[in-house]
């Protein structure tokens, strides 16, 4: 399939090009597009077709359900049966940003789009380019992120363009995602709000806001028996390497990680910080993700590090653990997911 590429400005995003996306998502074909969470692979939400192609070219179960993205509370408000005016706290002061939030779903939604459920997962993402792009298509946006199943969610324009050029009509493209890990997810068509992903939107924050808030326990990689979001159940963001998670206090970790090593025959390379880097012996293989005092940049490079360590041919990644205070609940989950094996204390 040839491939659109169109290549648009964040500071001053380009009306023609963007005009161009629409017409692709108007047309049902398929447009993958920025949010300031992580690249999605969007489809017209309101016709069954289109959206069965995104699960066709991403090889993602049908009972995992989409994500759909409205430019209004407007736009919101005619897709759910909820009165959204009753979340308004939360609404005006965390939309547009990155979390989802699930209502019950109206019939204008197909149900290919929710995998069958009665709910829907909704977000206004705040990113200028998404943003005009839903209003110009006139509709709502169905959008996982655009990585091919079982992947890490795409962060740059290389990611994209290697999952999908070919694969996809058009590719908008704008640079690096802010974030870096996907939204945040509160599912608010149950009697008490409950956290179903951790995400940029800390659950310190949501606390404030929903004090009843309960955490589901695949959160904090818990088995679910009965994973309420359907994706909770497969495995996530596999680097093409095995992972192993040092999952307890980072002096252990460190300890372990460095005995671990005098072990290992094959190439191997540790995941560390940059105040721990110089704790590891000198002629160890090692990538620091960021400083532990700037989680929100730990985030923004997670997916990118682990899909890059499939390019050099290391056969083991060994990881230190974060705080999983504010974003690093997030950065531990998907470090969970992403793991072959964890190991705890
Ligand atoms: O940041 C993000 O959320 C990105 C950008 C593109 O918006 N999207 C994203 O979508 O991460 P995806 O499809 O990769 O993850 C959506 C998650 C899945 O785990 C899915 O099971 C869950 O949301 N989900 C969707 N609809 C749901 C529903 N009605 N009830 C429970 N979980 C739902
Ligand atoms: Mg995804």
């Amino acid at each position: 399939m040839n491939t659109k590429i169109l290549q648009i400005s964040l500071e001053n995003p380009e009306i023609e090009k963007l005009n161009t996306a629409a017409s692709y998502i108007k047309d049902n074909k398929l447009v993958a597009f920025p949010t300031e969470t992580v690249y999605g692979l969007g489809a017209n939400a309101l016709n069954g077709n289109a959206v069965r192609k995104i699960f066709e070219v991403k090889g993602r179960p049908s009972d995992n359900p989409l994500i759909v993205h409205v430019s209004s509370i407007k736009m919101a408000k005619k897709l759910i049966k909820n009165d959204i005016e009753k979340f308004s706290s939360l609404t005006d002061l965390l939309w547009p940003g990155p979390i989802t939030l699930i209502f019950n779903k109206e019939n204008v939604i197909p149900d290919i789009v929710s995998g069958g459920l009665s709910t829907i997962a909704l977000r206004y993402p705040a990113h200028p380019i998404a943003q005009q792009l839903i209003e110009l298509s006139g509709v709502p946006i169905a959008a996982p992120s655009a990585n091919l199943s079982g992947k890490p969610s795409p962060t740059n324009e290389a990611h994209v363009i290697n999952d999908l050029k070919g694969r996809v009509e058009c590719l908008v493209l704008s640079g690096k995602t802010v974030f870096g890990l996907e939204s945040t997810i509160v599912d608010l068509s149950k009697y008490k709000p409950v956290l179903l992903r951790p995400g940029p939107v800390s659950v310190e924050r949501l606390k404030e806001l929903l004090p009843e808030l309960s955490i589901h326990p695949s959160v904090k990689g818990e088995e679910a028996k009965n994973p309420l979001a359907p994706g909770m159940k497969y495995r996530h963001y596999s680097p093409e390497i095995e992972l192993i998670l040092y999952d307890g206090n980072l002096d252990w970790a460190t300890k372990k990680i460095i005995n671990e090593t005098k072990k290992i025959k094959g190439k191997y390379v540790i995941l560390c910080s940059e105040e721990t880097i110089n704790f590891y012996p000198h002629l160890s293989r090692k990538v620091s993700l960021g400083s532990r005092k700037e989680l929100y940049s730990v985030a923004a490079n997670l997916f990118d590090i682990l899909l890059s360590l499939s390019k050099n041919d290391y056969e083991l990644a060994l990881c230190e653990p974060f705080p999983e205070t504010g974003i690093g609940l997030a950065i531990m989950n998907r470090l969970r997911k992403a793991s072959w094996k964890t190991v705890k204390k």
